[in-house]
């Protein structure tokens, strides 16, 4: 319902509802609370030792699930809930790491019902949250497939927060040999791609392989929801 149709209906203002479309996004991401939740998240991931998962990795995976459906011509309202399910992803985090998924798509219920958002456009972002680490690897739902692939994708030097290259294990060497990742549709094709630049001198492709396999096939089951295939790109070679 629109917000002048239910202020006709109701004949009092209508204060905070957030209509779900472009610049939503934005909106919610400028609020206080957004603000709290994902630096909350960060530092506490970043007191256990994980890569960022800050506002960087919040934008990056919002920017691609965004991508990713545009490209196969979504309406802007599905685009812009696979934007915002991507920028609130991680936020759970702000409450430990274990079960994050779930406690981050509550915590994210709280902020849609404070500006009001429908249930139906409540429950589509919660459950994108909600399964971004699906052990099963399931995918049911077209925003849930593009917050999976872009979160899957973001890759990057930029993540490893240790300093000290001798004590790096597997996880920041990849991250860190990683100078360049992004993801593109080849909609002649049908194929999602993820392209990355390597550098093989701190890390093999192999070593990529190992550390994010489960992350690889995860992004090839949510392309095949999105009626896609999924390709990987290295340093300019196809790989899958
Ligand atoms: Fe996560
Ligand atoms: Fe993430």
């Amino acid at each position: 319902m629109s917000k002048i149709k239910l202020q006709a209906l109701t004949g009092s203002a209508v204060k905070n509802r957030l209509e779900i479309g472009p610049g939503a996004l934005d909106f919610l991401a400028s609020t206080p609370e957004a603000k709290v939740l994902l630096d909350r998240a960060d530092r506490y991931l970043e007191a256990i030792g994980y890569t960022e998962h800050g506002v960087r990795h919040a934008k990056v995976v919002a920017k691609f699930a965004r991508r990713i459906l545009e490209a196969l011509g979504k309406d802007p309202h599905t685009v812009e809930l696979a934007a915002i399910a991507g920028y609130f992803h991680d936020v759970g985090n702000a409450l430990g790491r274990q079960h994050h998924d779930l406690a981050g798509a509550f915590l994210v219920k709280d902020l849609l019902m404070q500006y009001e958002v429908p249930l139906e456009d409540r429950l589509i972002i919660m459950e994108a949250i909600a399964n971004h680490e699906n052990e099963r690897l399931d995918v049911a739902d077209e925003v849930t497939a593009a917050v999976v692939i872009g979160d899957k994708s973001d890759v990057h030097r930029t993540r490893v927060r240790n300093t000290e290259f001798i004590t790096f294990d597997i996880h920041d060497r990849v991250n860190y040999a990683v100078t360049r990742s992004t993801v593109r549709v080849d909609i002649q094709k049908k194929e999602i791609i993820l392209e990355l630049e390597i550098d093989t001198s701190i890390s093999s492709v192999t070593e990529y392989f190992e550390i994010f396999l489960t992350r690889m096939l995860f992004s090839r089951k949510a392309a095949r929801r999105l009626g896609c295939g999924f390709g990987i790109l290295a340093n300019g070679v196809r790989l899958a």
